[in-house]
């Protein structure tokens, strides 16, 4: 899950557009980075790239005088070749007529490579890409669109393409299947990008392309084509996040930026999804979907938002009483899962591009399932593939370890809860009523937890140096811990374990010893007493322990370090508990002085199987 971008324009400082495009793509993978452009004086493709984080070609580039319109780059997440600069994209062919980047995987690029061996074509890189610029060149015939279209048809796996030749120092190839590639529709230039964050500071205006979509884009024009090589027409669409949302502004990690973007973002989705009255607007969202004909109802996504999901299925079931099924992506459609017209299946994914999710989509659709995504990206395909979407509020997520997704993705599930029990005629007024009051509650009681974070930044200097631990919770708030221990895993490379406290004696509690970590999580009045005795367990065997509780749990009589949080309803405290557990995770990245927006080997949105 790469970042690519492209520019054919009539600015002749194409290196500084593409390095400022890849800075706002960095989070989908940074193994390596790179360019290629058509060298105006020399007009030749010359490639510049370098293995690590960004800042390392940008200091590569720094004393380079370039000038060109014309150029390619590349983020990397490396899937085939470890990160070194010869496997860095952009990719040459042998030639070095073509260059090329690209997102996803050439499943079959052993067998192509073979062939292209065998005709005597010497590769620079172990990677599956460059294959691609190698083929191209050996079909190249001077036309481009024909010899894209050669190439794509030997080429078999995932890809967005983009790619220059020398023979066109104003045109850019593009080609989508499966990943991301949208459009950027600018003046007097034109972009392409793998998402709208990295052209934001140039365009608003963009076309989403299709499956098989190919384009030649120019500075002052772009042609669209299908996979069958036929000219189509794609809408444009203008996008409503700006540059400024997809910036820093001001804080220090896009993660606290993020986090403390949450009651805000609690406000925009209700003033956005209910009305005066408290009716919840979704009837356009959700048109064509009858609820009295569903019997069955799914919740598929992955990581973090497939941990929305049980929030999801927790409220669904509490209020509607109904089986509610969740699923891991990765396993769902091998899972066999019993589906047909009457199950509702929804996808929740914040980048809209994650392929598991994807994929499991397309399976359930085939199933005949009626198919809902919750997605935060305007346009995503997840979102164009269903046959309903619900948008989250959330803004651009920059950070690859999600929090605001998180608790706007588990805000629609709430709404979507309540909007089917009021239209199933399951719920009473008053009790619609207390829940949407709740959400109200929730923006207060979050703003309170960003103004004690000081408090857990506190505790985080004390857990610092954890080599490993358990996040403990007792029904919904076990849900919670596998959210929370996540966040620490991601950020914090510390080994984390999320466990039904109950579940602890009957094994795991073998590796407690003096100064485990066990942060355990109670907002349950009922299992008070229950998660009481189970951190007495962990603590006579020496564990450290971190207890995040409303008021009245007693937490603070067995904790080493307490969390208190408010009270926020029935339902919704847990989601509260997860905004500490971001805090918690956040400042004790940040005291380890590690790269919290950009943790080690992962990507934001994980684009291949
Ligand atoms: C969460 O912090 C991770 N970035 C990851 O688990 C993420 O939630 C997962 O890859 C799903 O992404 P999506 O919501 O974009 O589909």
């Amino acid at each position: 899950m790469c970042g690519i971008i492209g520019y054919s324009g009539s600015s002749e400082e194409v290196v500084d557009i593409l390095l400022e495009g890849l800075s706002k793509l960095e989070y989908r993978g940074y193994d390596s980075a790179g360019v290629a452009f058509i060298d105006k004086k020399k007009n030749k493709i010359q490639i510049e790239k370098k293995e690590g984080k960004l800042n390392n070609l940008v200091m590569h580039l720094e004393d380079k005088k370039i000038k060109s319109s014309i150029g390619i780059g590349h983020t990397r997440w490396a899937t085939h070749g470890v990160p070194t600069d010869k496997n860095s994209h952009p990719h040459y062919s042998e030639k070095r007529d073509v260059a090329l980047v690209h997102n996803g995987i050439v499943e079959n690029y052993a067998e192509l490579k073979k062939d292209l061996l065998a005709k005597g074509i010497n590769f620079n890189s172990d990677t599956d890409s460059e294959v691609v610029a190698q083929l191209f060149s050996v079909v190249y015939n001077g036309d481009l669109l024909e010899s894209l279209d050669k190439v794509l048809k030997e080429v078999r796996g995932t890809y967005a393409l983009a790619i220059i030749h020398e023979d066109f120092p104003d045109k850019m190839l593009c080609a989508k299947k499966h990943s991301p590639l949208i459009i950027g529709i600018g003046e007097d230039q034109n972009f392409v990008a793998s998402d709208v964050s990295a052209i934001l500071k140039y365009t608003r205006d963009v076309i989403f392309l299709e499956d098989g979509d190919r384009a030649i884009v120019e500075k002052n024009s772009v042609k669209i084509y299908n996979s069958k090589n036929k000219e189509v027409k794609r809408e444009m669409k203008k996008v409503e996040w700006n540059y400024e949302q997809a910036s820093k502004g001001g804080y220090e990690h896009f993660m606290i930026k993020e986090i403390e973007e949450q009651p805000e973002i609690v406000q925009k989705t209700l003033d956005i999804y209910t009305n005066e009255e408290k009716d919840i607007k979704f009837d356009e969202q959700l048109e064509g979907i009858n609820f009295h004909n569903i019997n069955k109802i799914y919740i598929v996504a992955c990581g973090t938002a497939y941990y929305t999901g049980l929030q999801g299925q927790y409220f669904l079931k509490e209020v509607l009483g109904i089986d509610i099924f969740t699923d891991i992506a990765s396993e769902f459609r091998y899972n066999e899962p019993i589906i047909d017209d009457k199950t509702l299946a929804i996808f929740v994914s914040q980048s809209g591009e994650t392929l598991d999710t994807l994929l499991s989509l397309k399976y359930a659709k085939e199933k005949g399932a009626k198919t809902l995504a919750i997605s935060n990206v305007l346009g995503s395909t997840i979102s164009r593939i269903a046959d309903n979407c619900i948008y989250t509020l959330a803004g651009p997520e920059i950070s690859v370890a999600s929090t605001k997704a998180y608790s706007s993705q588990v805000l629609v599930l709430y709404l979507l809860t309540l909007y089917i029990a009021s239209k199933l005629g399951k719920i009473n007024e008053a009790k619609y009523i207390k829940y949407i009051e709740d959400i109200e509650l929730l923006k207060n009681n979050m703003e309170e937890i960003i103004s004690n974070k000081n408090n857990i930044h506190e505790v985080a200097k004390k857990i610092k140096n954890t080599r490993n631990g358990f996040y403990l919770g007792r029904g919904i708030d076990e849900k919670v811990a596998r959210e929370g221990s996540l966040k620490m895993k991601e950020i914090n490379y510390i080994h984390t374990e999320a466990l039904p406290a109950g579940e602890l004696k009957h094994g795991s509690i073998a590796l407690i010893e003096e100064g485990v970590l066990v942060v355990a999580i109670s907002t349950i009045p009922s299992m008070a007493e229950k998660i009481l005795s189970n951190i007495k367990e962990v603590k006579a065997r020496g564990a450290y322990v971190v207890g995040l509780a409303t008021k009245d749990m007693n937490i603070e009589t067995v904790g080493d370090e307490v969390i208190e949080i408010s009270e926020t309803g029935e339902l919704l405290t847990p989601l509260l508990a997860v905004i500490a557990l971001q805090y918690l995770a956040y400042y004790t990245s940040v005291e380890k002085g590690l790269d919290v927006d950009k943790p080690r080997n992962l990507a934001k949105s994980v684009t291949v199987e």
